[in-house]
């Protein structure tokens, strides 16, 4: 197969991560036989350096005609702490997520043996725990407007809106998920209180009755919240709001041991995306420190997602597991053994894959 692959490293470690998950993906593609074309542009705050633009013409055009997009991360202290930036890295990632109409991500939570001691919840809890949380991307509080500041400076506001058509197609296709899996979905809104949330349940409510196979529970989102930390395998496939599920999948990742090994695919209507769920850490930017597993497990769902490669993303899947087993791992997950470099661990993943 010829796969063409649109490369955005973005900012701080991402350029690192990323550089890891090629590696891997180059060493799959020459195992499995396929040609790999991949084209590198700029995103986020380097791209506000270079162009003035955090997601540039020339970005979209290339995620647009190609296959699939593996990126990085974005993000950067300088605008983090300069709250009346005009352009900041992040409407970059917005602007990418809606122009590629990538309406859904999905977020796998899934435990590895290795790193069950790494959870700060107990074994018990932890082991065995796989649950998919499905993450409305490009709608609520993240791009409704109006949004901004009043005249005087002393109000600030933020518009969350949904409409029944934008609910109806996330939440089939957390069905359809929920379908493959254990058949079952957990709605999480805020019901008791937000209007969206009570539209939310109601277009729930009606598409349940066409999944009668599923079994559909709605859960206010404090409450999941405790759900998660307090009974993870309580959940097969979950379905929220966009905020709601930003926050929601950086509580689940401590499931799994550490915010580094989460991986993402955001699919929709043009070209999907790969990314880790993880930020540019950029205390850790040119350390060789991070942990590049939640890029190189987002470039499995790649494989999975983008192309219908399920052997080649379970080859990833595989050393993965492998490198995890042989504790060839990055400083969050060393538990006091031996901390290696990105670089070793993406090295290590890539031999495997190629022996
Ligand atoms: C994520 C990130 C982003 C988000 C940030 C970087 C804008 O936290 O993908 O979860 O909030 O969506
Ligand atoms: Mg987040």
């Amino acid at each position: 197969m010829k796969l063409k692959i649109a490369v955005l490293p973005g900012d701080g470690i991402g350029p690192e991560i990323v550089a890891q998950a090629l590696e891997v993906t180059k060493a799959i593609c020459k195992k499995f036989g396929h040609e790999l074309i991949c084209k590198e542009a700029l995103v986020g705050a380097c791209a506000i350096d270079a162009a003035g633009n955090p997601y540039p013409d020339e970005t979209h055009s290339l995620c647009m005609e190609s296959d699939a997009v593996l990126f990085g991360a974005i993000g950067s202290p300088k605008y983090d702490n300069n709250p009346s930036a005009k352009v900041r890295p992040e409407q970059g990632l917005l602007a990418m997520r809606k122009q590629l109409g990538l309406f859904a991500n999905i977020r796998p939570v899934t435990t590895f043996p290795s790193l069950i001691h790494k959870s700060p919840l107990r074994a018990d809890l932890v082991e065995g725990a796989d649950f998919m949380c499905i993450r409305e991307l490009t709608g609520g509080l993240y791009f409704g407007r109006p949004q901004g500041r009043s005249e005087d400076g002393q109000t600030a506001y933020d518009t969350c809106v949904y409409t029944v058509e934008e609910i109806e197609r996330i939440v089939r296709l957390a069905y359809s998920y929920a379908l493959k899996r254990r058949k079952k979905l957990t709605i999480v809104d805020k019901a008791n209180i937000l209007a969206t949330s009570r539209l939310w349940r109601e277009v729930g409510q009606k598409l349940a009755k066409e999944y009668p196979e599923v079994e559909t529970e709605y859960l206010f989102v404090d409450n999941a919240a405790m759900q998660i930390v307090q009974w993870p395998k309580h959940f097969d496939v979950m379905v929220t709001e966009n905020m709601f599920g930003d926050i929601l999948t950086d509580e689940a990742s401590v499931i799994t041991g550490s915010l580094g090994m989460l991986p993402s695919a955001s699919i929709g209507v043009h070209t999907s995306v790969f990314e880790p769920i993880h930020g540019s850490y950029p205390q850790a930017a040119g350390k060789d420190i991070a942990n590049p597993l939640a890029t190189i497990l987002s470039a499995a769902l790649m494989f999975e997602y983008a192309f219908g490669l399920q052997a080649e993303a379970e080859a990833i899947r595989k050393a993965v597991d492998a490198s995890l087993a042989e504790k060839i791992v990055t400083e969050d997950i060393a538990a006091g053994g031996k901390a290696y470099k990105t670089s070793e661990v993406g090295k290590w993943i890539t031999e495997y894959i190629g022996a």
